[in-house]
């Protein structure tokens, strides 16, 4: 097994796995210093290119944003999303996920369901490519954003589509929105650990989408904090490189070349 991958099972119950997304190489080398866990997401889709969902993401942008990422991970484990449609049959998810691992070097992929996924959970654990689970809400599919698990069924069919999946051989899930008790009694049942995003301290780690924890997005989610404001950081740089442009204070003789 992947020695990264076992680093991350090693941390459940002992101390908690620290994940963020990142869409190109200058934050992802920032971010490995950090983290356990770097996730190249789809949600790079709305973040980066202003999509209504994440089902417009192509493969292509996947690859070529994960080849960016790949120069600034060196030693946490990266892991990128398969897209929507990419998956759909365990032939066309293992075709895709190989030419993914290939084209970028990625330790995994992450894809999203639970009992309607696992023929190809299973087929591509058994083609060798190490694969994340997500339940709770799914983005390439959802048709209703609210957090998950305020009906006895749908908590039901949650566990047992984690169960399903850690039978199937993922060795980790994220858990989207999944509402804190349901996220704890998942976190004790499974022996692979859960990675919460809006779903309670329980989980096993955490995830964030980097630009909305740094403050460049304009998130408003309930389950985002906002740890500095690189909006306003950027704005008072810009604004002072208009001002000393605007007043000739730059370049100064030091920016310039004389022959
Ligand atoms: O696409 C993404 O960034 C994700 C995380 C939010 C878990 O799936």
């Amino acid at each position: 097994m992947n020695k990264k991958i076992k680093k991350i099972l090693n941390k459940k119950n002992k101390s908690k796995i620290v994940c963020l997304t990142a869409y190109s190489k200058n934050i992802a080398s920032i971010l490995d210093k950090h983290c356990d866990l770097v996730l190249v997401g789809d949600s790079l889709g709305s973040v980066l290119y202003n999509y209504k969902s994440t089902k417009e993401v192509t493969l292509k942008k996947m690859i070529d944003h994960s080849k960016s990422v790949r120069f600034g991970v060196r030693k946490s484990l990266m892991v990128v999303d398969m897209p929507y449609n990419t998956y759909r049959n365990p032939k066309e998810a293992i075709k895709n996920a190989k030419l993914v691992i290939k084209k970028t070097k990625c330790d995994a992929v992450k894809l999203e369901g639970g009992k309607k996924i696992i023929s190809i959970v299973k087929s591509l654990v058994k083609s060798k490519i190490p694969v994340m689970g997500h339940l709770g809400i799914l983005p390439q599919t959802e048709k209703k954003f609210t957090f998950k698990g305020k009906k006895l069924s749908e908590r039901n069919r949650i566990l047992k589509d984690a169960q399903l999946l850690e039978k199937a051989g993922i060795f980790s899930v994220v858990l989207e929105c999944v509402e804190t008790k349901l996220s704890k009694r998942i976190t004790e049942t499974l022996k692979i650990p859960t990675i919460g995003i809006g779903s309670s301290v329980f989980c096993d780690g955490q995830v964030l989408v980097t630009d909305d924890l740094i403050g460049l997005s304009e998130s408003r989610f309930r389950f985002v904090k906002k740890y500095l404001n690189t909006s306003k950081l950027i704005n008072s740089a810009v604004k002072s490189f208009k001002s000393e442009v605007s007043k000739k204070k730059f370049p100064k003789t030091k920016h310039s070349f004389k022959y």
